[in-house]
């Protein structure tokens, strides 16, 4: 069986190298040319697959439509963003279909592995395909939906070791699509009874995670009207055995913060509003300017001039140690400050200035260029700048200025007297 992967992003990369280690002629293809070309010269700009097993890896990149005239099995791992508007962006999932519907050749499996709401595969992917090939679905080739689960950064749960779903159109279908999956997937493989729950069991998983995330922080907003520290109070309730263990923070990057619009519009579209879901989406996007907020009431408290205090923001990504920086939140505390009259520094040692510089309209600064800060705001503790935290405050905080905590990395008790600390 020949393999192709469409997208070779965080997803599809490390699936097309793992399916190359078990089948000989696994191709990858991706539409960004300079994508592919890092990829060939064994970079992995997302650094999810290392230098090293790029270079043995027998996977064939290319760019080229013609590479993929052979493949029995497609495997489609391209974005699936949502627009200003929150509404779902196709786009990519009918480019990526049209592209496969070209060599599609009888007999083929075409599984998706991008996130989507139920009927996405079989209402929308199928169709276009059919057109595209001149070939009908389910009669000379079949559908199947396998999400994937890897969360960037996490070298425990990696494509390998977390049990992957996996659907298809037919009994036949899914006994090949689970046993290819198998050979590559050590903790095995579920096998959803249709793609329709498959595709609603993964954009569930990211929903929940959301909403869990968004009571805690606005658990968090209730907590600092009451002076009393998040981080304290869930230590003590996480003593019992039935709390979840779910922090405040800023919910970026390109599913948790995303996905629920996948399920929200599919249930408006059927006459449905979910109140719930939405009203977790509003608070965790909030959360951004409320930092910022925040963090200028106690720079007025303790009169310094918000205009003319040195702010340094620390941390930009989405999350800790990875350069993804989609649809991270860190750029509204920016606007916020900015908004204000404030003009503060942002660091970052993972990120690309020119990303930023693109997608934020904001400059990085180079770390060695702070000084000493009226107002540090920790926003993404990185291990490369939070390694040794005594250093990191003695480095970049006045002995009477402000750090902004807003993972609760640091604990009160390790800053100086006449420091100030505040945590969401
Ligand atoms: N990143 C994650 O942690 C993660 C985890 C689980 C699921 N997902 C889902 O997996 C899907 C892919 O996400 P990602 O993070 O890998 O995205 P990504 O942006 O990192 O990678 C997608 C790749 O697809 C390529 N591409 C775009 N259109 C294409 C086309 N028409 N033909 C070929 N290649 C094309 C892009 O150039 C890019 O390299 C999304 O639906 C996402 O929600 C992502």
């Amino acid at each position: 069986m020949k393999i192709g992967v469409i997208g070779l992003g965080y997803v599809g990369l490390p699936v097309a190298v793992a399916f190359a280690k078990k089948f000989d002629g696994t191709i990858g293809f991706d539409v960004n040319v300079s994508r592919v070309e890092e990829l060939k010269n064994g970079f992995d700009s997302c650094r999810e697959v290392s230098e090293a097993a790029l270079q043995q890896s027998n996977l064939f990149i290319t760019s080229e439509l013609k590479d993929l005239s052979n493949v029995d099995f497609f495997i489609v791992a391209v974005p699936t963003p949502v627009d200003e508007n929150h509404t779902p962006d196709l786009t990519p999932l009918q480019a990526a279909s049209v592209t496969v519907g070209k060599v599609l050749k009888k007999g083929a499996i075409v599984v998706y592995e991008s996130t989507v709401y139920p009927g996405v595969t079989e209402d929308f992917c199928g169709p276009i395909l059919e057109r595209t090939s001149g070939l009908t679905c389910g009669e000379d080739f079949t559908l199947g939906y396998s999400p994937e689960r890897i969360n960037p950064g996490d070298t425990e749960h990696t494509l390998e070791n977390i049990v992957k779903v996996v659907s298809g159109q037919d009994d036949e279908c899914l006994k090949t699509i689970a046993e290819t999956y198998s050979t590559i997937i050590k903790a095995g493989v579920h096998k959803a009874p249709s793609i329709r729950v498959a595709e609603a069991a993964k954009v569930i998983e990211n929903t929940q995670r959301d909403l869990n995330i968004a009571l805690m922080n606005e658990l968090s907003l209730i907590f600092d009207m009451m002076g009393i520290r998040t981080k304290d109070v869930l230590a003590a309730a996480s003593t019992k055995w039935n709390f979840l263990k779910f922090f405040p923070g800023l919910v970026g990057g390109h599913c948790i913060g995303v996905d629920p619009y996948y399920l929200t519009t599919a249930a408006e579209r059927l006459g449905y509003h979910p109140e719930v879901i939405l009203a977790g989406r509003r608070i965790n996007d909030s959360m951004g300017r409320y930092v910022a907020q925040r963090a200028m009431k106690i720079m007025v408290k303790k009169e310094i001039p918000v205009s003319q205090a040195q702010v340094g923001v620390f941390g930009i990504t989405f999350k800790e140690n990875i350069p993804d920086t989609r649809n991270s939140r860190v750029p509204d505390i920016v606007h916020e400050l900015a908004d204000f009259g404030c003009s503060p520094l942002v660091f970052d040692p993972h990120a690309n200035p020119k990303e930023i510089e693109e997608e934020y309209k904001i400059s990085l600064s180079p770390l060695d260029s702070t000084g000493m800060l009226d107002v540090v705001i920790l926003a993404v503790a990185h291990d490369a700048l939070i390694g040794d935290k005594g250093e990191f405050l003695s480095k970049y905080l006045k002995p009477d200025g402000i750090l902004i905590d807003v993972k609760s990395v640091f604990h009160p008790s390790e800053l100086q007297p006449e420091q100030t600390y505040w945590s969401l």
